[in-house]
This record gives C-alpha cells, structure tokens and sequence, in this order.
C-alpha cells in the first residue's frame, strides 16, 4: 500500500522537492538571507500540506527555525526529526554540468545543491508524513525541527533547545543526513565525528616588502606558516600536537575487527576520486582513518601574490584554516586550545601569531541496542530484504550531542545519501532511488517504533 502510494504520487514528489532545490538557501552568504527564509516558509507549507496539525517558524539570532507538529495519540511514542533547510555555497560554479539551483535530473539521479545535503533527505520526512496521514498509517507522534544554520554551525540552535526542552520533549531523534554503504548494502551511521575549526595568521613586517631589498634577512610569513603546518604531522601521518590524542579511546581488537567487516572496495574507492594510492595515518584502514580516528586538515590557505604574472615580493602576512575531525571525548573547546597554545609556541621570534576559532562540535555515538535502533533495523529488513549494518561516517552534525546532552536523546542516523553524492561540492546530487526507497523506509520506520 506504501510502496503503491510512493509510486503513483513519485512525479509529484518529485516536483515539490524541486521547488525546494530551486531556492538558493545558501546560509554562510548574506545576499541570500531572503533566499533562505523562503526555503523556510517552503518547509512550513509543505508540512502543512502533508498533514502537520501545525508548523511554524521560530526567528533566531540568525535563520529561522520551523517547527511542527503531528499529535497522533498520548500512548504512542514521539519522533523528532531533525534536518536542515539551509545548503553549502554553490561553488566553484564553472565545475557544474547544470545550473547548481536548477534540479536537472541525469542517470536517475538528481543534481543540485542540497539535493542529498540535506533538502533531499529531510523533505522523505515530509512525503512520509503525507503518506501516514493519507493512509492513516501513524505509528508515533512526530515533532519535526528544520533548521537554517547547519552548514554555518548551528550557532543558534544550542540556546534554542534549551530555551524549548518541553516542545522538543519526545523519545527519539531521527535523522536522514547521513550516507549508506550503497544501495546493495544497507547501513544505519551509529558515529559522528567532531570538529574544531581554527584559522591562524602569521605576520612579519609591518608592510610587504621587495623581495630583492630585504630577502634573506627578514622572515617570510608564507614560508614559516608552511613550515608550521607540515610540523603538525609526523611521519606516521599522526597529529603531532602534544595531547591531542589523550582522551582518544583506542578501540579494541573485537570492535576494530567489526568496523572492518563492512564492505569496502579499496580499488573502486580509489577510482571514483581518481587516485592512484590513498593516504593517512600509518597502522589503520581506511575505514578506521575516516571513521574512528581524529584528523587535522588545512582547509585554505592564502597570501602573497596570486594574481597573473610574477611579483617580486615578500609578503607581510600568511593565513590558513585549519580544521581537525574528532573522536569521542576529544572536547572541540579542549583541542581548540591545545591547538592554539601549540602553535603559537611553534612560531619563530621572527614573527607574530594569531589564532581564532570558527565553530566546533561534539562526536557522537549512537547506541545499537535501543528501541528506536531496532526499529530502524526491523524497517530496513523488510523493505530492503536486508539486515543493516552499522557505520561510522567521518562527517559531523554536530546537535546530536547536543540533543544527548541537553534532552537526554538518542538519535538514529538513518541516512540514505552515499559518499559519492558529491555533497558540499559541485554536481551534488541525490539517487531517485534512494529518496524513494528511504520514505518507504521511514513510513516503516514509524510503524515498528509505535509498536515498541
Ligand atoms: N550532512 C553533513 C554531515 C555528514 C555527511 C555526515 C555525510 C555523515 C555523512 C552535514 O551537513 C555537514 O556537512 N556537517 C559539517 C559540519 C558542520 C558543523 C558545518 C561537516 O561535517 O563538515
Ligand atoms: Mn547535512
Ligand atoms: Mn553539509
């Protein structure tokens, strides 16, 4: 009957996740402010339309937040769904095949920006809705929290669960912004990796300085920075800022063993992102590197000269952002300052340090012996045939500890992205396939859950 439903209303779906794709709700750029806040009251009519009893907007210091609601009975259990309306800057924009806010659909997938990060995947939620309340199918009360600034952060959302525990009160968090192993091999994510983000700036002179005149006795900020970047490693690929790794939990031989039973095609990996070799800390798999050990990154870097020709320079200033992933128990605040105090004790006299830190986030790890966990198992066994299998991604969201910390929540990662989906980069695009499979999974999802 779902299956049915989903199939006879999929054009439709499919042109009112467009209407979504085609509002620019880029939340890191100001110019788009309006786009955004259209994309929220989008969200709002299309829960309404789908049988939310209400829905509205919540204002915030930055985007809005739109909440609703579907009360279904006081004995059933509530999920509350989370995702994000907001999207990542388009760019580089000559590297798309198709116009980024135009959803043009190739090879039974669609491309545009946010079609799988997160506007695909959190408006299966919606369609889910739809379907329940049309079929009357409800199996749990649900709440639904669709914010505007996760790519930014999510700056805003802390003080508003906190300001509004009792809206938010429900027994599980779901969330589809995650990836499947593929479209063969189910999996639920049950680990999240943290972040801290840092951007540091080394000056020398007072003034750019020519290069002929005053090279060779004055430090060049470019070169020293540089230096101090590539020191952050050592030769085993591990950060080598003292007690970065402290309160990392080394896995044990039985855990390990089973985070590397999940099908990896180390060859097919390598293809699909054109590398001949691949790269990390020496002693782990590939699996390991992305899923349970912390890394730190340069993100961007800049300086100097880079326009057309040649400059004879030495530039006064040098800067980069750095970001590192981390593991269970590594705080972001803890490592923002051991980074912080590191690298400023690395500088040479020669020149001055700055560093500031951009936005951060807990890793998480969700259980797989709960209620909601076997419920999101039993729902992929029987639309998929499959028994999931449980993952570690290397991304960050980073209000899943929050909502553990804050509402005493766990959540089930139930993404139905993959890895290749291109998020945050150009020809972003989701599978048909998936979003369709994945509302089938969630109506499934809410049925096994309201009977637990
Ligand atoms: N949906 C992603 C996170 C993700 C992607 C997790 C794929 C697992 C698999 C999310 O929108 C995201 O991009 N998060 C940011 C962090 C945030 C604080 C900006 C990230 O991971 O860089
Ligand atoms: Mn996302
Ligand atoms: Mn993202």
């Amino acid at each position: 009957m779902v299956k049915e439903y989903i199939e006879q209303n999929q054009t439709r779906f499919l042109e009112e996740l467009f209407a979504l794709l085609r509002v620019p709700s880029v939340s890191a750029d100001s110019r788009f402010k309006g786009d955004v806040r259209q994309t929220a009251e989008l969200v709002r009519q299309a829960l309404l339309d789908a049988g939310a009893d209400h829905a509205r907007l919540y204002e915030t210091a930055g985007h809005p937040i739109v909440y609703g609601e579907k009360r279904v009975s006081n004995d059933a259990p509530t999920v509350l769904v989370y995702g994000h309306y907001d999207v990542q800057p388009p760019d580089p924009l000559d590297l798309w095949n198709s116009p980024p806010f135009e959803p043009t659909v190739k090879d039974g997938k669609i491309f545009a920006r946010g079609a799988c990060d997160d506007k695909g995947q959190f408006f299966m939620h919606v369609k889910a809705l739809e379907i329940m309340s049309k079929k009357n199918l409800h199996g749990c009360n649900l709440k639904f929290m669709i914010e505007g600034e996760e790519e930014v952060g999510s700056d805003n959302l802390a003080p508003f669960v906190k300001e509004h525990k009792d809206l938010l009160k429900a027994d599980v968090v779901l969330i589809s912004d995650t990836s499947l192993i593929s479209l063969d091999t189910p999996s639920i994510t049950c680990g999240l990796r943290g972040l801290s983000y840092m951007e540091v700036e080394v000056e020398s002179a007072n003034r750019d300085l020519h290069s002929g005149v005053y090279g060779g006795a004055v430090a060049n900020p470019i070169n020293i920075l540089s230096k101090m970047i590539a020191s952050l490693h050592d030769d085993q690929g591990r950060v080598a800022i003292p007690g970065f790794y402290d309160k990392v939990h080394n896995l044990t031989t039985e855990e390990r063993a089973e985070i590397n039973r999940a099908p990896f095609n180390e060859e097919q990996y390598k293809k699909e992102i054109g590398l001949e070799a691949l790269y990390g800390e020496k002693g782990f798999t590939t699996i390991e590197r992305t899923g349970i050990r912390p890394t730190l990154d340069c993100n961007g870097i800049w300086g100097g000269y880079t326009g057309e020709g040649a400059k004879t320079v030495l530039p006064a200033r040098a800067s980069a952002k750095i970001s590192m992933r981390l593991v269970p128990d590594q705080h972001p605040n803890e490592i923002t300052e051991l980074f912080s105090n590191h690298f400023k004790s690395i500088a040479p006299p020669s020149v001055r340090v700055r560093v500031k830190a951009h936005h951060g986030g807990e890793a998480a790890v969700t259980p797989t012996d709960s209620k909601a966990f076997l419920a999101a198992s039993s729902a992929f066994q029987e639309v998929w045939g499959k028994k999931p299998i449980p993952t570690r991604d290397g991304g960050s969201i980073p209000i899943v500890a929050l909502f553990k910390r804050e509402l005493g929540l766990d959540t089930v990662l139930m993404g139905f992205g993959l890895d290749t989906d291109a998020l945050h980069s150009p020809n972003e695009h989701y599978g048909i396939k998936n979003f369709l499979i994945g509302i089938e999974t969630i109506v499934a999802f809410n049925r096994h859950f309201g009977k637990s």
